[in-house]
């Protein structure tokens, strides 16, 4: 699992090293090195520069190589001859002109003839695949691999072989130390016929699925030690149906022959669950192997059901012993004593339901106890503490509730279990996998990030929907890696709450944030996060990046299937990496911006360039981002900078201006951006900060458009405003009543707003239509920037799209900080939704932080 993770990490940074493709070089041709002929109907070897250094010729029809076949290819290390369609001759010395082939592979063809000598004169050849060509015995006992000085590495694998009689020649094969006879049908294997290869080391020996010793009844004095004065790296003898009794005699037979690692796997020893009839291992079955120094030792897959007392008992050297997959359900009083060296135990895979305190006896040494799929429910509290050299325990996918048995680990894999909640549980770990649990309070992470050295926290795809806490404690967190991937923190945040969670992770260098529903990132979330490289944001609902959201460091981000409409590149610049594909981009001159940036930029990108694609408007739907030109929009370029020089002129008197921009109502956009930053920056100079709340004047100043006037006089005014029903409790602004007739419109915004408690706006298509609306809209806003006074409700009224409201650039901040209310459409919700908002206005939303994080120049500069 941490293999996995180090794997996604060198995946997304190592994507730049991308390979073309295989070789690099079309089939049928030769680039001088390579030669590359697969499927090309040749029936004889094709002519290639002599040069060549591997020559593929494999699914072919060539019938016959001989001595004339090949020309001279003294460079030549690598042929592949194998899969031909037709059967295939070799005749004598067929590859004498390759002097320096290393490896031979004709594996997969039908070999018609094989002349005795047809591999002489190959001093070179190191590895020879034989593998599936129909061989009988006879390709072991007639002297084929005579003076194959080199040979090293032979693949007789999946042929006919019944028994092994070696030609004496196989005792001057100096090098060969690999030797692949799995899937023959070899039953039996004795001392003699062996014998030459007495002495020899080998590195593998591979004797699987033969039916080996099972078929026949073997006559262990007369047969003896097949691997005689043999030493065995490994020795694989799996798949062979062996059962107890065979293992038993193996064994005996076998006696002071060293082997490092033998392979028992898929055998038909134990009962299995709910039979009786075939014996469990006990004792005696491994007991003469202690005498061959076994390192290493696999019988997973199959039947075990009871681990029997003292069932390894002369296994002193054992290091390693793979148990998985096979159906474990009882581990007997000390039956592990005498592992005295084992370092890592795989009990995965099995039918275990609780462990007991006396389970791993024994187990001196053992560091790495692997528990996976099991079905482990409960772990009595000491089971694994006295075990002091263990570092990694993987309990994944089992039942387990609780963690108090959990001893100082550095690794611990607990993912698929039923954990709830980590309340007042103290553990130590490194790395901790908690994925596909049941954790759903966010209060639990902040107190797994107390663990002590904690590197890697996996906590993906459990529930985290809700949060109470919030402090900061005081010293630095260690974590490096954090996985929040497929929770449901939009919940968490939408609720306000717990937006300071990744506080003081200095040294964070990877999140994973992915799936968890965000349609907001909490201003300054990741403001602590300066050690951050990769953020992974996929998955989510995000329609905008404000400006200084992202960690300054960050390298690799990973935005895709998100609803971007029209991003800012200039918050990518510290990236490497980008994935952006899948999202909602406008395509109109408003992403002008990050049309051109995708165009030149250095930034390395995921996902391929059809997938970042337009999807409003409709009549660009689907078009690649890159394939669209900006050209039209130099034109309006040229109408900002008109617009600029008009402002200058009429500077003098700035209403006369405004209504010379409201006539030109295509660009009204832009001249209230310019005049708002204008305004604003008077206003925040000459008011005084923080109005008392008892100031107040009215309870709430009502902004709409005056053409929606009707509506809300019905919907709202009448139910909540006082001077139109004595029994309502509200004191509201609005401008038809309250505004003073004389003084300039903007003064009344201003003062509305700031006279006000709340500010309410009504967003109607009426009201983005009207700059006004708009513009009061953004100046509530920027009280939450300027004092840190949220004092902007939003209310959405009639069928308007996220999209619609996503085009105006102070709506589109808004709906990423936090939520909206919309008119319900069901006239039986409306008493409901009256209340809510009653509660909106009641409520006082001050933020606590001090820290005024978000510059001013932010609001402007967000459009
Ligand atoms: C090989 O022969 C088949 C059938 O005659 C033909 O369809 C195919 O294109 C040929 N391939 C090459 C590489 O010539
Ligand atoms: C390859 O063949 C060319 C002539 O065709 C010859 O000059 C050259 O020496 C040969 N190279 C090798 C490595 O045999
Ligand atoms: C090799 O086979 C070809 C035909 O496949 C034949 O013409 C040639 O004479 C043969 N050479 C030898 C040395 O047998
Ligand atoms: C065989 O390969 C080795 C190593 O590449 C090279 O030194 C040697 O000259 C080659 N021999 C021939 C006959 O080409
Ligand atoms: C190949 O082996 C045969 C018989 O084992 C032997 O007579 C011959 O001299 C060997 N050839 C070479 C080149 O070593
Ligand atoms: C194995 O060989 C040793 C001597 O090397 C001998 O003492 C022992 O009895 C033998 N064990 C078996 C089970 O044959
Ligand atoms: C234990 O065996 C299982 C099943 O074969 C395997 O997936 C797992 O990687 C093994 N564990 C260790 C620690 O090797
Ligand atoms: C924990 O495991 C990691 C990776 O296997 C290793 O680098 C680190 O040194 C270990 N820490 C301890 C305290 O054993
Ligand atoms: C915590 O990390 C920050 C940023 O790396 C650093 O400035 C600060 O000194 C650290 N504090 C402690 C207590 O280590
Ligand atoms: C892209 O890389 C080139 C060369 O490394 C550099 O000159 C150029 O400034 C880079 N462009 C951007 C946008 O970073
Ligand atoms: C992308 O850049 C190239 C030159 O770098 C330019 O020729 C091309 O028109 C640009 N494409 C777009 C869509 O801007």
């Amino acid at each position: 699992m941490r293999i996995a993770m180090g794997h996604l990490l060198a995946f997304l940074l190592g994507l730049v090293f991308e390979a073309t493709s295989v070789f690099g070089i079309p089939s049928c041709s030769a680039d001088g090195q390579i030669a590359l002929y697969h499927s090309c109907n040749l029936t004889q070897v094709p002519q290639v520069p002599n040069t060549t250094i591997n020559l593929l010729l494999s699914f072919n029809h060539i019938r016959v190589v001989n001595a004339t076949s090949f020309p001279l290819l003294e460079k030549l290390r690598l042929l592949e001859l194998g899969t031909q369609y037709t059967p295939l001759i070799i005749e004598r010395e067929a590859f004498r002109n390759l002097p320096n082939l290393t490896v031979l592979d004709i594996g997969y063809s039908h070999i018609q003839f094989l002349h005795t000598d047809a591999f002489q004169g190959l001093p070179n050849l190191i590895e020879l695949r034989l593998f599936y060509c129909g061989f009988s015995d006879s390709i072991l006992k007639d002297g084929y691999f005579r003076n194959l000085s080199s040979l090293a590495i032979l693949d007789l694998s999946k042929n006919h072989i019944q028994s092994l009689h070696l030609h004496p020649s196989f005792g001057d094969l100096e090098s060969l130390e690999s030797i692949d006879l799995s899937r023959n049908e070899i039953s039996l294997v004795c001392e003699r016929d062996l014998e030459p290869l007495q002495g020899k080391r080998f590195s593998m020996f591979n004797l699987a699925s033969n039916s080996l010793y099972r078929s026949i009844s073997v006559n262990w004095e007369k047969c003896m030690n097949p691997f005689k004065s043999m030493f065995l790296e490994i020795l694989d003898v799996s798949d062979n149906g062996w059962t107890v009794d065979i293992i038993r005699d193996f064994g005996h037979a076998i006696n002071g022959t060293k082997i490092s690692s033998l392979l028992l796997d898929r055998h038909i020893m134990g009962a299995g669950f709910g039979f009786h009839n075939i014996k469990e291992p006990d004792q005696g079955t491994f007991a003469a192997l202690g005498m061959s120094s076994v390192i290493n030792m696999d019988i997973s897959h199959g039947y075990i059901f009871s681990l029997n007392f003292h069932l390894f008992e002369t296994l002193k050297e054992l290091k390693v012993l793979d148990i998985s997959h096979n159906k474990v359900n009882k581990i007997a009083k000390e039956a592990f004593y005498g592992l005295d060296s084992l370092q890592a135990l795989n009990l995965s895979y099995n039918l275990l339901g609780e462990l007991y305190e006396s389970d791993f006896y024994g187990l001196r040494k053992v560091a790495y106890i692997d528990l996976q799929k099991n079905h482990i429910g409960v772990i009595q509290e000491k089971t694994f503490k006295h075990l002091k050299n263990l570092k990694t325990l993987d309990l994944r996918d089992n039942a387990i509730k609780t963690v108090n048995f959990l001893p100082n680990l550095n690794t611990s894999f607990l993912s698929g279990n039923k954990l709830v909640s980590f309340q007042n549980v103290q553990i130590i770990a490194e790395f901790l996998d908690l994925a596909q649990n049941r954790l759903e309070n966010l209060n639990d992470l902040y107190t797994l990030l107390q663990t002590p050295g904690l590197k890697f926290l996996i906590l993906n795809q459990n529930r985290f929907s809700f949060c109470h806490q919030q402090y900061s404690p005081l010293k630095n967190h260690t974590l490096e890696q954090l996985y929040l991937s497929e929770n449901m923190l939009q919940l968490v945040w939408q609720a306000g709450s717990c937006w300071d969670v990744f506080k003081r992770l200095s040294h964070l260098k990877a999140l994973f944030l992915n799936n968890n529903y965000l349609d907001f990132l909490p201003p300054g979330v990741f403001s602590d996060l300066t050690a951050l490289q990769i953020l992974s944001l996929d998955g989510n609902r995000l329609t905008s990046l404000s400006p200084g959201v992202l960690p300054e460091n960050l390298r690799v981000l990973l935005l895709s299937h998100n609803h971007l409409l029209s991003p800012d590149p200039t918050i990518f610049a510290s990236l490497s990496h980008l994935g952006i594909t899948h999202n909602k981009y406008i395509c109109e001159c408003e992403t002008r911006n990050f049309i051109l940036w995708l165009n030149q930029t250095n930034v390395t990108m995921f996902g391929s360039p059809e997938d970042v694609y337009c999807t409003y408007p409709d009549s660009f739907s689907g078009v690649s981002l890159y394939s669209i030109s900006t050209e039209g929009c130099d034109e309006e370029e040229a109408l900002k900078l008109i617009n600029f020089s008009l402002f200058l002129f009429f500077t003098t008197t700035l209403t006369l201006f405004l209504t010379a921009v409201v006539m030109f109502t295509k660009f009204r956009g832009h001249c209230f951006f310019l005049w708002h930053k204008m305004v604003l920056r008077l206003v925040f100079k000459d008011h005084p900060q923080g109005v008392e709340e008892d100031q107040h004047k009215y309870d709430a100043y009502l902004c709409f458009s005056n053409k929606d006037f009707g509506w809300v006089q019905n919907a709202l005014l009448t139910h909540l405003d006082s001077r139109y029903n004595s029994e309502n409790r509200f004191n509201l602004c609005f401008e038809e009543r309250d505004f003073l007739p004389g003084e300039d419109h903007i003064s009344n915004i201003q003062d509305a707003i700031w006279s006000s408690r709340k500010t309410i706006c009504i967003v109607t298509r009426h009201f983005l239509k009207d700059g006004w609306c708009i513009e009061a809209f953004n100046f509530a806003q920027s009280r939450y920037f300027s004092d840190l006074k949220d004092v902007l409700i939003m209310v959405v009224a009639g069928s308007l799209s996220q999209y619609q409201l996503m085009k105006y650039p102070p709506i589109r901040v808004f709906v990423q900080r936090q939520p909206y209310l919309r008119w319900p459409e069901d006239l039986q919700d409306v008493g409901w939704f009256l209340n809510k908002l009653s509660q909106c206005i009641l409520t006082k939303k001050e933020e606590k932080k001090k820290s005024n994080n978000i510059p001013l120049q932010t609001v402007a500069t967000i459009s």
